[in-house]
């Protein structure tokens, strides 16, 4: 089977394309850079031009678009860009797979747990519940519309609401291990926020059964089931790590001034439930911050 994968050259598409090889798919990637590799097509969203060859043979689209939401300061200039890069993008993918009529059986989306709004609350958050209405959350229900649209043409559809991933390299995880390598540890906020973070390897089985399991249809929550705090999960790095650390707190109006409105998202966070996954038979190899640490930063 031909899988496209579009944004497959990031940091969840390189650990996807890996596995779907190692488990027997073809993989075309869509990209906006050229590459030597034959099984690589360019597109670009600004000139609304996608290379029709990336489609030839392909049974389903795995979307993974988006320029990255934790680089650089939120200027209305960069909203645009993360919000384009998303929307957009999924825009004209439908509309040329419609206009050239590609019969395809799956096609999956990311999003974010951030579409549930960047709050603190009690509240254990649910596929069906209600969106926040932030600009995380805007960019999420927006970017799943258009994704959802897929399904007018007959084409199951999943969207996957990832949670921070956690990789041995690169990514959120290595920015967030550095200073406590260096013996410190930032707490942003009152450090009590729920971070809710998925192991690499529970994401792409996620994606691998999406594929696989008809059942697999709508929204899906992708993290970790048990949650954390902020706090925890940056002494459990510590401990894991045997380093002695001084606690620093990182005041809200510092970080403002660093991160503008995505300080919203580093300072707050929500429960979130994963018992759709699990209704469908998923099982997580790495349930808890003790298994998913140690299998990062020890072996
Ligand atoms: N990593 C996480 O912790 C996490 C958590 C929740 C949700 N997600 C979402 O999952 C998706 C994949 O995540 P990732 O960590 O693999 O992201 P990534 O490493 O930043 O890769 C995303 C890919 O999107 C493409 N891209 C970047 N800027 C773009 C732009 N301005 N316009 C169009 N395409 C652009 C790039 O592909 P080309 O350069 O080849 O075109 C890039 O390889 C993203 O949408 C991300 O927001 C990630």
């Amino acid at each position: 089977m031909k899988i496209l994968l579009v944004g497959g050259t990031g940091l969840i598409g390189s650990f996807l394309k890996n596995k779907l090889i190692e488990e027997g798919y073809t993989v075309n990637i869509l990209s906006r850079r050229k590459s030597k590799d034959s099984q690589t097509f360019l597109w670009n969203n600004d000139e609304e031009y996608i290379d029709l060859a990336a489609f030839k043979g392909v049974s389903g689209i795995i979307n993974l678009t988006g320029a990255n939401i934790a680089e650089g300061r939120w200027t209305e200039k960069r909203k645009e860009i993360l919000y384009n890069s998303r929307i957009l993008s999924t825009r004209l993918l439908f509309e040329t797979i419609k206009k050239n009529k590609v019969a395809l059986d799956f096609f999956i989306n990311s999003s974010a747990i951030g579409y549930y709004g960047t709050k603190k609350s009690t509240k254990i958050f649910k596929e069906d519940n209600v969106s926040g209405s932030d600009f995380l959350a805007k960019i999420c229900i927006d970017w799943e519309t258009e994704a959802l649209r897929f399904n007018e043409l007959n084409i199951r559809t999943i969207i996957v609401r990832t949670g921070i991933v956690l990789t041995k390299h690169k990514g959120a995880f290595e920015k967030i291990k550095l200073p406590i390598k260096f013996g410190i540890l930032p707490i942003f906020g009152d450090g009590k926020q729920v971070f809710s973070w998925i192991h690499i390897d529970d994401l792409i089985a996620v994606f691998m059964n999406s594929i696989t399991n008809k059942k697999y249809i709508g929204p899906y929550n992708a993290v970790a089931p048990i949650n954390n705090t902020y706090l925890e999960f940056n002494t459990k790095i510590a401990e894991v790590l045997q380093k002695k650390v001084i606690t620093i707190k990182i005041p809200t109006f510092m970080l403002r001034l660093i991160f503008g409105e995505l300080t919203e998202t580093l300072t707050n966070g929500n429960q979130i439930a994963v018992e759709k996954l699990s209704n469908n038979g998923f099982n997580f190899k790495f349930k808890d911050l003790n298994s998913a640490l140690s299998n990062l930063l020890i072996n």
